[in-house]
């Protein structure tokens, strides 16, 4: 099966009301007639609104980068993924390794908001990946391994259709040092084989596994050309109309 490649931006905690519009206006004249490739870009909760307005008519998506769990009530500073909807979200990024390791999220933290995720009809970028000690270690089989096991708990074969798996080795995101494609392509292979266990080869043929952690233009092509390498969620370059464009571009 070909899947079709799905690059997707996490602008993180960066951004401002006036910068967010304007980057993505220009993405959206740049890139948004675009049908080759699914994009996405996933801004800051308060700047949503305003890229959901620029991408208006473009073939670009808008996602959130968490969600809570619950629809609402007494859970101050959170945000439910109705209301995520109610803005014209269609995705939503969970598990990634800043929520995990700088935040304190659990696998089954995630594996709940997954579920909820899943139930407000939210398209999921669902993140794993190892730490620098853990690789050394030779433990990434082992630790994506469980992230998978455990973040995709209960959830059917027909809900993997709305998720993207993410590879993200923690070394590589924002740290300038990527994974070598033949690094990237071993542990997405491995994540292919796991779903496939897990579920079954039909879905693990037709599974998209993202690679993140330093994706910039001169290294997007060759990343992207592997073949289990299915898209790339891109942090720092995709903070630019040319960054993002250039990745783009390069896979086209
Ligand atoms: P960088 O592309 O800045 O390394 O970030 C990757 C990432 O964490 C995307 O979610």
């Amino acid at each position: 099966m070909s899947r079709k490649l799905f690059i997707a931006g996490n602008w993180k905690m960066n951004s401002s009301a006036a910068s967010s519009v304007e980057v993505a206006a220009g993405m959206a004249s740049e890139l948004g007639a675009i049908d080759a490739v699914d994009m996405a870009i996933c801004p800051p909760f308060v700047y949503i609104p305003g890229v959901v307005e620029a991408f208006k008519g473009s073939n670009i998506g808008v996602g959130a980068q968490n969600m809570y769990f619950e629809d609402n009530g007494a859970f101050t500073g959170e945000i439910s993924g109705q209301m995520l909807k109610d803005i014209g979200c269609r995705y939503v990024i969970l598990g990634h390794s800043e929520r995990r390791h700088v935040l304190g999220e659990t696998d089954a933290l995630i594996n709940t908001k997954v579920t909820k995720a899943l139930a407000d009809e939210l398209e999921i970028m669902f993140c794993v990946g190892e730490l620098l000690d853990e690789r050394k270690a030779d433990q990434t089989t082992a630790v994506v391994t469980r992230q998978i096991t455990e973040g995709l708990k209960n959830i059917s074969r027909e809900a993997m259709s709305s998720i993207t798996i993410a590879y993200e080795p923690v070394w590589a995101i924002g740290t300038g040092e990527t994974a070598t494609p033949d690094q990237a392509q071993d542990v997405h292979a491995t994540i292919r084989g796991l779903v496939g266990q897990l579920y079954d080869a039909e879905i693990a043929d037709a599974v998209r596994i993202q690679y993140g952690g330093s994706v910039k233009p001169s290294n997007a092509a060759e990343l992207l050309g592997c073949p289990d390498v299915d898209g790339a969620l891109v942090g720092g370059a995709s903070m630019t109309v040319a960054d993002f464009a250039g990745i783009v571009n390069s896979v086209l």
